[in-house]
């Protein structure tokens, strides 16, 4: 076996700086911290891109300091796994020099890995790849339905066609100054809350399979426009957004159950993401696996949200690939380029 034996990762897409060591022979994690940044950017009720910015670049280092302290040995890494792309520009761009910078200094390969592959194999740390896998993608930036066939034949099967799952969620608590991130405020605040108001199911009288939040949203926006809100109507108004935005991609994703995966030879659906965390959500998934037989599979909560972790694992499967990229070429890219 190679001497070289570990991958070490950094995601930094948006606003979790994240380092992993990952061991290629077996998967297992050695080392894995990530730090958030939830606080700073919960005071604007969203993430503040140089803010993002200015934090990577404090936090990257310090856990690679924290690496060292481990005892980890940086001779046995093989390769620097780095997400380039989909995120923000000025986030992206730490983590990237940081791999470009161990990449000269341990003279080492560099992998790109794309943040939404890295989502998909979140489904897979510590353990084998399960393909062909359809997948539900749910997290601040997207709200995909795909299928993975393999490394290189992952295909977009449905989108947005406005905001995302997880940033409705962040606009709603936004509205009711409850912080950020806003789904797993929403999620609490939904348990606690009545069956009393109704928002709109987004698109329900179409047979497209595409998403739409902005709608239910805007829905959400209206109801309160005006109102003087307390601590029960807030539930209750969570308790209703969330019904909806979940009914909503249950419905586009039974559509897709009963019109593509019923008769396919995948057995597996995947659900990732940030609000794959979403317990209601989950169960709604499950029960629709369920009826169709098909085979769930979630992360564990510990890697829904950003993670080096996820991008470790995809990197081991490049690094079995030989897919390396030359220092000149690895550039970041806002949009996913998959
Ligand atoms: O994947 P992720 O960590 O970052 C992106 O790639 O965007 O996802 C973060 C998103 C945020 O919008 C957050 O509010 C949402 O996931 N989220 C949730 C839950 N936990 C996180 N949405 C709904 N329910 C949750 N429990
Ligand atoms: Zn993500």
């Amino acid at each position: 076996m190679d001497s070289k034996n570990f991958i070490l990762s950094i995601e930094s897409s948006c606003d979790d700086s994240s380092i992993a060591i990952t061991r290629i022979s077996d998967y297992k994690i050695l080392f894995h911290q990530k730090i958030s940044q939830d606080l700073e950017h919960s005071n604007y009720g969203g993430v503040v891109p140089e803010l993002a910015s200015r934090l990577h670049s404090v936090q990257l280092p310090r856990i690679l300091q924290n690496i060292k302290q481990e005892g980890i040995d940086f001779d046995n890494i093989a390769a620097i796994a780095v997400t380039n792309e989909p995120g923000l520009s000025v986030s992206l761009i730490e983590g990237v020099m940081m791999a470009k910078a161990l990449h000269l200094s341990l003279s080492v390969p560099l992998i790109e890995v794309n943040h939404l592959k890295g989502h998909i194999y979140s489904l897979f740390i510590e353990k084998d790849v399960i393909f062909p896998i359809s997948i539900l993608l749910l997290s601040g930036g997207h709200s995909l339905i795909l299928e993975a066939y393999s490394y290189d034949d992952i295909r977009i099967i449905a989108r947005t066609l406005d905001d995302s799952f997880g940033e409705s969620f962040d606009k709603v608590a936004k509205m009711l100054n409850l912080g950020y991130p806003g789904g797993p405020i929403v999620e609490s605040r939904a348990k606690l809350g009545k069956d009393s108001i109704s928002f709109p199911i987004p698109l329900l009288h179409s047979k497209e399979i595409s998403f739409s939040f902005s709608g239910l949203k805007n829905a959400v926006r209206m109801f309160l426009d005006g109102k003087h809100i307390n601590d029960d109507l807030i539930n209750d108004i969570c308790f209703a957004f969330q019904k909806s935005a979940i009914a909503h991609v249950s419905k586009k994703t039974q559509i897709y159950f009963e019109n593509y995966l019923k008769d396919s030879n995948i057995d597996y659906f995947g659900i990732v993401g940030g609000a794959s965390a979403n317990i209601s959500l989950r169960e709604s998934i499950l029960s629709l696996c369920n009826k169709y037989n098909k085979t769930l599979l979630c992360a564990n909560l510990e890697f829904c949200s950003d993670n080096a972790a996820m991008i470790g694992r995809c990197g081991i499967d490049a690094y079995r690939l030989n897919k390396f990229i030359n220092a000149k070429d690895l550039d970041i890219s806002p949009k996913s380029r998959f």
